[in-house]
């Protein structure tokens, strides 16, 4: 068996890599290393990694062409929902158009995929009232990142409906762990919220605290993407998600009591285009055989101990 992973260097992508490796299944990365990187693989036989832009087009035809893959998990994105609000029309381009260009060539070249999996996204619900979210739920992206996920996860769909494509949809909601990359203003929450704490940072806090979000420990997230891969989900969409509405603040004290430290906080306005509550419903995944093993409280004192080895 062979597997694609787009975006492989980064933080959810090479989890992804490593436990498929662990499957005996042989994995080709493609990354720009725009923010993954080449420590987060590691050397194997099995893991060949490009160094490209999933926009080269023409590199990505030759590969799909040469490779001929069994699965393809599209992960590669600019996964920031603030960085896509300051150049939406870069993002746009590597967060739909290469999706849609890679399934066009699929369809176009015939090639005999068992799944393609695009990684979309909880901000694709906005701001509406409904909670938890479902599957079936409205949608309302608010941001140039959740418009693209939508709509990808549109032709992502529709391309399997229409073309036969073997294709499925999740949405991750807000993933942490290892390997996040804290370097930019837009990272992941808890991965700035770890370098604030290891480094006696002071942590820059949008908004009163009270935004909600259902955080999700990677290990579950790989679980959840491995079920989808061995049962059958063609044409789905599937929340991947804990299925615990917490606050910021809560995350907060909570880490602070996990690790015996106090954070700084410079309060700062509410960011524009963020979505205020966020939980899922995580039923049509449990259906699958999911159940979330890792609390927050777990899965934030593994994350701390792996980050105090890296200090040391
Ligand atoms: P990440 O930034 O760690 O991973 C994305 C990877 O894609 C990085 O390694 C980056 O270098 C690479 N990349 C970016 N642009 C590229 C390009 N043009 N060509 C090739 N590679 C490129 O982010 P992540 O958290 O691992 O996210 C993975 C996927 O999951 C993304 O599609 C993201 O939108 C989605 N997602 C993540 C979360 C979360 O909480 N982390 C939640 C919802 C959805
Ligand atoms: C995150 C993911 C996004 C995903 C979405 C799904 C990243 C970078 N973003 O976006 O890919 O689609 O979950 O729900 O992985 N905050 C601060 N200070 C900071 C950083 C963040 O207060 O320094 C606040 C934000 O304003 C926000 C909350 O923390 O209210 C979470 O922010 P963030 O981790 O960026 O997550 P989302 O925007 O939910």
């Amino acid at each position: 068996m062979k597997a694609l992973v787009t975006g492989g260097a980064g933080f959810i992508g090479s989890h992804l890599v490593e436990y498929l490796v662990a499957q005996a299944i042989e994995v080709v990365v493609v990354d720009n290393l725009s923010m993954g990187k080449l420590d987060n693989i590691k050397q194997s036989d099995n893991v060949k990694l490009y160094i490209e832009d999933v926009r080269n087009e023409s590199f990505m035809q030759a590969l799909l062409q040469r490779e001929k893959f069994d699965y393809i998990y599209f992960l590669a994105a600019v996964a920031s929902v603030a960085d896509s609000i300051e150049r939406p029309c870069e993002t746009h381009e590597i967060n739909q158009n290469a999706v849609l260009n890679m399934l066009e060539f699929i369809r176009t070249a015939k090639l005999p995929i068992k799944q393609f999996l695009f990684t979309s996204s909880a901000a694709v619900y906005g701001n509406l009232p409904e909670l938890p979210k479902n599957e079936d739920a409205r949608v309302s992206p608010l941001s140039p990142y959740a418009i693209d996920k939508y709509a990808t996860e549109r032709y992502v769909l529709a391309y399997g409906e229409l073309y036969q494509l073997p294709t499925v949809c999740v949405r991750f909601f807000n993933v942490y762990g290892p390997r996040q990359n804290p370097s930019s203003p837009y990272s992941g929450v808890i991965s700035i919220l770890t370098d604030c704490l290891r480094q006696g940072r002071v942590f820059t806090m949008y908004g009163d605290g009270l935004q909600t979000r259902d955080f999700v420990y990677i290990k579950d997230v790989i679980q959840a993407l491995w079920l989808i891969t061995q049962k059958s989900t063609h044409h789905q969409v599937f929340n991947i998600a804990n299925g615990r509405e917490l606050t910021l603040a809560h995350i907060i004290k909570t880490y602070e009591k996990i690790t015996g430290r106090d954070l700084k906080i410079t309060p700062m306005a509410g960011r524009l285009g963020e979505v205020k509550r966020s939980v899922a419903s995580v039923g049509k995944l449990t259906k699958l055989g999911y159940a979330t093993n890792w609390s927050l409280k777990q899965g934030l004192t593994q994350y701390w101990k792996g980050a105090q080895c890296e200090t040391s």
